[in-house]
Formats: C-alpha cells, sequence, structure tokens
C-alpha cells in the first residue's frame, strides 16, 4: 500500500481560498475559515509576498490575488494534483548540486514512493553519459523517487522512456507544444533537445530498492543557458509557461504510464512510445562506447534497447548509447 500525505499548511490554505475567489475575499473571512487571528494572517499574507505573490489588499473590501510568481513551489505543484502517490511529499531549493544527489539520500533514509525534489537551479547538474546538465533559471530540475520492486534490474530503462513519455504528453497538455522523443529518452521540440531523464538505480543482486528519475526540461529558459542543437519552450513558442503547472501535468500522466506499466507490462508502453520517436526510417550513428554503428532504427525491444538494421548486415539491439540522425 502506498502512503499518501499533504501538508496543508495556512499559506497553501489562503492561496486555495484566494484563488477560489474571483475576486475580494474579506480578511475576516479568512481569518475564519483558517481559525487563525487577523495579525496572523496579516504575517502569512506578509508571508507570500515575499515569496512573490501580487496579493491586492483594498480596505473594507479584502485581498485579491493578482499574480502567482513561476516558481518550482510545493503547494503549487500540489493544488489539484490528480495523482495518488506521486507528488505527495515535494522537497523544494532554490540552488543544489544535483536534485539527484539529495534525492538519493532520502531515498537511503527510506522516503515513500513519489517523493519529489526540485530546484531552482543546479550547480552540478548531470545528463545521461557523464554529461553536465546546464541548469540556470527558468528550466524544470526535478528528480523523482520510485521503487519498482515489480521490476528486474534489466527492465530498468523502461522507466525512462515511460517518464521521457509521461514528459511529452504532460508538455502537450500543459502548452499544446507536439514534441517528439529521441531513443533513448530525449524530449525533442522542432527538431532540438528540450529536456531529458536520467535514471539511476540502487539495487543488490537483482533487487531494486529504488530508481532516481531525474527530468530536465528547458522551459523559460534564456538561449545563454544551453549549447547549439537545444532549445527551451519560451524561445519555440514565444509564451512563458508556469513550470509548476507544467511539472504538475507532467507527474500525472507519468503516474498513469507508470501505474499502467504495474498493472499490464511494457507493451502498451513500447506501443505508445514508438509511436512518438522520431527516428524511425531514418539512417542514423549510434555511439556505443568507442564504437559507433550506423544503420536504420526499427523498433525497441521488450526490454527498451534499440533495434537497429546494420548497414553493414545483420540486426543489433543496442541498450545504451547515444544517437545521431544522418538523413
Ligand atoms: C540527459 O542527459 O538528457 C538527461 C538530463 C537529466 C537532467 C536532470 S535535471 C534534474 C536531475 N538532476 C540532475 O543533475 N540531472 C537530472
Amino acid at each position: 500500500m502506498r502512503k499518501s500525505q499533504k501538508n496543508k499548511d495556512s499559506k497553501y490554505l489562503i492561496l486555495e481560498l484566494l484563488k477560489s475567489q474571483q475576486h475580494y475575499i474579506s480578511g475576516e473571512d479568512l481569518a475564519q475559515r483558517l481559525k487563525i487571528t487577523r495579525q496572523a494572517l496579516w504575517k502569512h499574507i506578509a508571508q507570500l509576498e515575499k515569496h512573490g505573490y501580487e496579493i491586492l489588499a483594498v480596505p473594507h473590501r479584502g485581498y485579491q490575488l493578482i499574480s502567482i510568481p513561476d516558481k518550482l513551489y510545493p503547494w503549487e505543484i500540489q493544488y489539484k494534483l490528480n495523482t495518488q502517490f506521486i507528488g505527495k511529499e515535494i522537497h523544494h531549493h532554490e540552488v543544489v548540486n544535483s536534485t539527484q544527489d539529495i534525492l538519493w539520500e532520502l531515498g537511503l533514509e527510506n522516503f515513500p514512493e513519489g517523493t519529489i525534489v526540485v530546484s531552482e537551479k543546479q550547480r552540478k547538474g548531470r545528463g545521461r553519459l557523464k554529461r553536465y546538465w546546464i541548469s540556470g533559471q527558468g528550466g524544470i530540475y526535478s528528480s523523482l523517487l520510485l521503487k519498482p520492486h515489480f521490476m528486474s534490474l534489466t527492465q530498468v530503462p523502461q522507466i525512462a522512456l515511460l517518464v521521457s513519455l509521461g514528459c511529452i504528453y504532460g508538455i502537450k497538455k500543459a502548452t499544446n507544444a507536439k514534441c517528439v522523443l529521441k531513443w533513448p529518452n530525449d524530449i525533442l521540440l522542432n527538431g532540438k533537445k528540450l529536456g531529458g531523464i536520467l535514471c539511476e538505480v540502487n539495487a543488490e543482486a537483482d533487487r531494486i530498492n529504488f530508481v532516481i528519475v531525474g527530468i530536465g526540461i528547458n522551459v523559460n529558459t534564456q538561449k545563454r543557458y544551453f549549447p547549439s542543437g537545444a532549445t527551451s519552450l519560451v524561445l519555440e513558442t514565444a509564451r512563458k509557461t508556469q513550470r509548476a503547472e507544467l511539472l504538475k501535468k507532467i507527474l500525472e500522466e507519468t503516474e498513469n504510464l507508470y501505474l499502467l506499466l504495474e498493472k499490464k507490462g511494457f507493451s502498451p508502453i513500447r506501443t505508445q512510445w514508438e509511436k512518438l520517436c522520431s527516428l524511425w526510417g531514418s539512417r542514423i550513428k549510434v555511439k556505443v562506447f568507442t564504437k559507433e554503428i550506423e544503420g536504420q532504427a526499427i523498433g525497441i525491444d521488450e526490454a527498451g534497447c534499440l533495434i537497429l538494421k546494420k548497414d553493414a548486415g545483420g540486426v543489433e539491439t543496442i541498450s545504451a548509447g547515444d544517437v545521431v540522425k544522418l538523413e
């Protein structure tokens, strides 16, 4: 049984009440509903303003929420979050070296499945194949704790494929942008890299203790922050996106897929993933450590490995590597 926990403090409740009103809500009404004094209410409002909320206070009328900051605050991600266990516990940071490291420690302390660490920036964000993940202001840098005890260690790559699919669905729901996938788990928009997934596993023999799934998405990030070949949602759509809203959609979609995996296995995920992959029909080059193989990508197998029809003849399944499109 997965545990669900919601941390509803006064700040969260005040915001909920302010969001539910189109116009003003009186201080008396707010204080009464929260069962706090007017002075305590005033302190909470001042705290919210410090967090970047714009709240209009008009004598004899009350309070009105004018704007919400673009921050990855837990209470914003959790507001109307429609999940059973993902995101019930969220740890927010302004800056960390890597959200992966923070969540790894929480994993060792046996935090519940679905726990999330988010950060506004990272000093040492890391990507696949020991690459650096540039993590400037405006992106989503998030790690998710999963405990897929129903899988074997060799099946863990399926998790990264599943989460990249969850990201594509979440991005579509929140922004209407239509992204595609590049094996193993790159998220592309208009042919450029928008985000990626990094899975790190804590396991013994063939028992998985936990998986830390890192999600990095360039959302409102400016061009100076990333290399050529990469992009952000704001650059492609010319619109800013509320990152908390986007992450919420990603978490909801990811949980649906994860529950589907638990119930029905990888097959339905594989079908959905293949539909959104941009590689089919193209000639590609796959770099596997020091080796390079050219051929045509024809699908992924039940373990999530890429199936390559080699130019040199024969078919090879590849479990890890980097893909470059040749035509
Ligand atoms: C890739 O190489 O495509 C995967 C990038 C994953 C980056 C994310 S950002 C949040 C989490 N923390 C990290 O240090 N990396 C992952």
